[in-house]
Formats: C-alpha cells, sequence, structure tokens
C-alpha cells in the first residue's frame, strides 16, 4: 500500500512531544511490512537538520493557492533515518515557518492551514496518488476537508484519509475568514453546526471537527482516551461529534519504536543492558549521577521527562519531588514549559533545588539526556490530569525504570498497579496507578514503589523484568492501522 503521512512533528528532526515519535515510530514500522510510506511536513527553520541524509529540492516553484491569489513554495525532500520525507517551505516573505519554534505563534491555525493546503498541492502536481493520507491533529484537520470537496474533483477522487487525534485540547479553533484564504469558498456551506462550526463558539471555525466530520476514520491514540472523549469532558466540546460518527472512531494505543527506544542498542547511553543482565543498569545510573552532580546513594532515583503543562498534572509533578526527597529518595526532572508561569515557578524551583545533591531539574528540550535519564532512574512519575496515551511511562518500561501513574487515559491501558489491578495476574502487573488529583494520592503510590524498593529488592527487580517483558513496540499498533487503511480503501 502507499501511505503518505501529513503532521507538524516527525522525530527526531522536528520533535516537541510525542507526535514526533508517533509520526516516526509508525512510518518505520508500517515500512518494514512492505508498504511505501512517504511524509510531508513543514520546513522550519529551527528544525534538527543534522538528523536529514541527502535534502535537495524535489519541487520548486509549488504555487499554491491562496487567499485568491497564490504563495510559490520550494519542495525539499531527504532522508530521516531512512524514512523519505517531503519538507514544504514557502519561498515568499510570508515566512510561516521561519520562527525559531514549532508552534506557539499568533497565526498558528493559518500557518498549519496554508501547510494543509500546500500539502494537497504538492500531492496533486506531482502526481502522487497514495491510497491513504494520514493526517495528525488538529494542524492537519482542513486536508480532508479540501481533498473532498476540492481535490477530488481535480484527479484524487481515490484517497482515502485516515484522521488521528493526539490531543483534543488544541482543536485549531480560528475565524471563519480561514475558509477563503484556503478556496472553500462557499463560508455559508462549510460554516455549519454539521461540518466546521465550532460546537462551543457560535462564531469559530473549528479544524479538528473538519478532521473528524470529513475523514473516512478518525481514532484517537488508546482505546481508553477514546471512551474518555466520547463520553466526558476529556472531549473538549467534539463528544457531540465524535458521537454522531461513532461508527468510524476507535482508540488505537501508540507504540514506541524498538530501535530508538530500546536499551540494548541506545546510541545515547554507555552501558547497554537487557532484562537479563540489569546490572549493567546501574552504570547507566551512576552515569546519570555524575553528569548531574548528584551525590551517590542506595536509595531509588525518581524522575519526570515531559512538558511541564496543566495536562501533565504540574501540580502533582512538583509536589513528587519534595515527596521523593522527603523520603531520602533522589529526584530529576527534565522538562520544557511554554507557559510563562509555569515555566517561572519551575525556574525558581531549579535556583534553590540543584543545590541539594540528591536533585536535578533540567529545563529545555534535551532529547540525549532523556534517554540517559531513562536508562538510569528506577522509577519515572507520569500524574497526568489527563493523557491521551503517553509514551514515557511506555518508554519507562522498556528501560526497566517503573512507571507511577495517574489511571487515565493510555496510562490506564498500558500501567498496571503491581498491588491492586485485578485485571492482571500478580507476574503481569508492571507500574502503580493512582486515581485522585490530590497529593496525598501520589504519595501513596510512590510510598509503595519506594517501599518495594528499600525492603523488598527481590520482588522490585521482579517487578522491572515484568515490565520490559511488556511488548509495547509498534508491531500491533501498525497491524491496527493497516487494517483500517484496509478497510477504507475498499469502502
Ligand atoms: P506529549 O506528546 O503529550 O508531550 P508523550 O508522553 O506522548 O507526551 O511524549 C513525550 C515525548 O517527548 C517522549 O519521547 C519524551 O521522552 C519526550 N520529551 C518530553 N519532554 C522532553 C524534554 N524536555 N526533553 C527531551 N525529551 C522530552
Ligand atoms: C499527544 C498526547 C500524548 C500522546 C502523544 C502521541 O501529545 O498528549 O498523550 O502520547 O500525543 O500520540
Amino acid at each position: 500500500m502507499y501511505i503518505v503521512q501529513i503532521a507538524s512533528e516527525c522525530a527526531p528532526v522536528i520533535k516537541a512531544g510525542g507526535l514526533g515519535d508517533v509520526v516516526y515510530g509508525l512510518s518505520r514500522e508500517l515500512e518494514n511490512r512492505g508498504n511505501t510510506v512517504e511524509l510531508i511536513l513543514p520546513m522550519y527553520d529551527c528544525m534538527r537538520f543534522d538528523h536529514i541524509w541527502g535534502l535537495h529540492d524535489a519541487y520548486r516553484d509549488l504555487s499554491v493557492p491562496w487567499d485568491g491569489g497564490a504563495i510559490l513554495c520550494d519542495v525539499y525532500c531527504g532522508w530521516v533515518h531512512g524514512r523519505l520525507c517531503f519538507f514544504i517551505k514557502p519561498k515568499s516573505e510570508e515566512g510561516f515557518f521561519d520562527r525559531g519554534v514549532y508552534y506557539g505563534c499568533a497565526d498558528d491555525n493559518m500557518r498549519f492551514a496554508f501547510f494543509s493546503k500546500a500539502a494537497l498541492e504538492f500531492l496533486l502536481r506531482s502526481n502522487k496518488r497514495p491510497n491513504v493520507i494520514h493526517c495528525h491533529d488538529w494542524q492537519t484537520g482542513l486536508i480532508p476537508v479540501m481533498l473532498f470537496e476540492i481535490y477530488k474533483y481535480h484527479g484524487m477522487a481515490d484517497q482515502r484519509v485516515c484522521y488521528t487525534i493526539h490531543n483534543f485540547k488544541h482543536q485549531g479553533i480560528t475565524g471563519s475568514e480561514i475558509l477563503k484564504l484556503t478556496g472553500l469558498n462557499q463560508e455559508s456551506y462549510y460554516f455549519q453546526y454539521d461540518r466546521l462550526r465550532d460546537n462551543f463558539n457560535p462564531f469559530a471555525l473549528n479544524m479538528m471537527k473538519g478532521g473528524i466530520v470529513y475523514s473516512n476514520f478518525v481514532n484517537t491514540v488508546s482505546p481508553h482516551h477514546a471512551w474518555e472523549a466520547h463520553y466526558t469532558e476529556v472531549g473538549c466540546g467534539l463528544s457531540h461529534t465524535i458521537h454522531l460518527n461513532e461508527e468510524r472512531f476507535s482508540g488505537i494505543l501508540n507504540g514506541i519504536d524498538d530501535e530508538f527506544w530500546n536499551p540494548q542498542s541506545d546510541r545515547y547511553i554507555p552501558s547497554h543492558y537487557s532484562k537479563d543482565d540489569l546490572a549493567a543498569k546501574e552504570k547507566n545510573k551512576k552515569a546519570l549521577r555524575d553528569r548531574l552532580l548528584l551525590q551517590d546513594s542506595d536509595q531509588p532515583l525518581i524522575c519526570y521527562i515531559g512538558r511541564l503543562d496543566e495536562q501533565k498534572g504540574v501540580h502533582l509533578v512538583h509536589h513528587a519531588i519534595y515527596y521523593a526527597l522527603e523520603k531520602g529518595a533522589q529526584f530529576v526532572l527534565l522538562g520544557s514549559a511554554t507557559e510563562p508561569g509555569i515555566n517561572a515557578k519551575f525556574q525558581h524551583e531549579k535556583a534553590f533545588l540543584n543545590e541539594n545533591p540528591d536533585c536535578h531539574l533540567e529545563l529545555g528540550f534535551n532529547e540525549e539526556l532523556s534517554h540517559l535519564i531513562y536508562a538510569g532512574a528506577d522509577m519515572i512519575v507520569v500524574p497526568s490530569n489527563y493523557e491521551p496515551c503517553g509514551l514515557t511511562q511506555m518508554i519507562g518500561l522498556q528501560y526497566g525504570t517503573v512507571p507511577i501513574v495517574r489511571g487515565v487515559g493510555g496510562l490506564l491501558d498500558t500501567v498496571f498497579d503491581r498491588d491492586y489491578d485485578s485485571s492482571k495476574p500478580p507476574e503481569k502487573r508492571n507500574g502503580y496507578v493512582f486515581y485522585q488529583t490530590d497529593e496525598k494520592a501520589i504519595e501513596s503510590a510512590m510510598d509503595r514503589a519506594i517501599g518495594l524498593y528499600q525492603h523488598a529488592p527481590e520482588e522490585y527487580e521482579k517487578l522491572v523484568i515484568q515490565g520490559m517483558e511488556y511488548d509495547y513496540s509498534w508491531h500491533n499498533p501498525a497491524e491496527e492501522y493497516l487494517k483500517v487503511y484496509e478497510f477504507i480503501r475498499h469502502k
């Protein structure tokens, strides 16, 4: 099958979070199974060019219809660790992707609406006719709308769209004038409640809603989150739209790339290890302590890796640091905050806490350090308010780092409480789960994990190994996506 993935991220060249990992990992697995996969991405000035091989121009002067006129783009092509990627770069002074950041600009809605238009125009003009176009998140929500309302009449009638929602919180809610910019000219037709009008704000257009209404298949990134989005406030206003389209909506659990995230071959860690040789994990812990100037200790090292955002339960992340230290454990945090208030708070904590030889806070994005932390830590906390899937708990499991998670979304589909999970026999349990958002809840889960580490090391090691035995690679999820692709292709 010929599949084109269109997204705003692809790890490691463009990665702000899990979306990048998913787009890369799924593409690799689909190719391993004999499919042809190509990716279309924006060409950001700040992306990691050192991860692209053989970058060259693939299409010069692509004229992208926009606002009644056209914007010229060049499309570049190169390999990102074996994946064939096309990067769209507007030539004019518009500079949509020359902002030094991936997201967070006042005109983000327009930037990605333009990217969506340019991606379709590139497919059309370069005569690419994939069987399936797989679009990701709000940034590409207008693609199925334009495909089925415009491009279908220009020789693209056979293409089918799978639309994956990674985060309902960001929906691309914007003014309806975006329609005219993209050539969807009949505003009164598109700007209806059964199409793109936002369910809450009658004056706003919702790009993600367009993706749901127009795609041949829609999914989010775990079964439990699919249920939450359908039936609870986690759907952020789109529950009703999901309900109306429920026969083509599901949850498919993400995987993690077992080449990139593999303690037996990870290029960023000093000592490789497996579940049969955990002694080498200790060497990574020593390397991590040395690197972050932490003192040696026989107490557990607990970590947090992720965005510092309301979604991630920052108040509990903050509390976990102090509680770990109070219990005599060590804590390492690697986090990036885009919200100024949260950033200021953690900057303040960092100045103070990094004086403590049992604690280190590293603020910013650092891929290489993240690998060493996954390998060196004993436990990872993921106290999210909501979590469509979550990759850090799965990576933690792969690296023998026991997850302590809040029981929401994909965390609930992947972590099974050692003491209480009745759905799994004791030998299949792999971590700790708590449910409430108060401090006592995470404290009691941390107590259980730290207690086992301190008082029953053999039992603790068993738990580590049970976690490492889980296969959260892309093998099963890719199989599920292929079934979806086959289904929509022949509909
Ligand atoms: P989300 O996509 O909501 O941010 P996920 O758990 O799905 O959360 O994925 C996060 C991905 O980003 C993981 O690969 C994680 O290791 C990585 N990551 C998050 N924050 C950082 C950071 N500050 N430095 C390096 N990697 C990070
Ligand atoms: C989103 C979600 C996260 C998920 C990731 C990849 O950013 O917040 O839970 O794992 O996308 O699908």
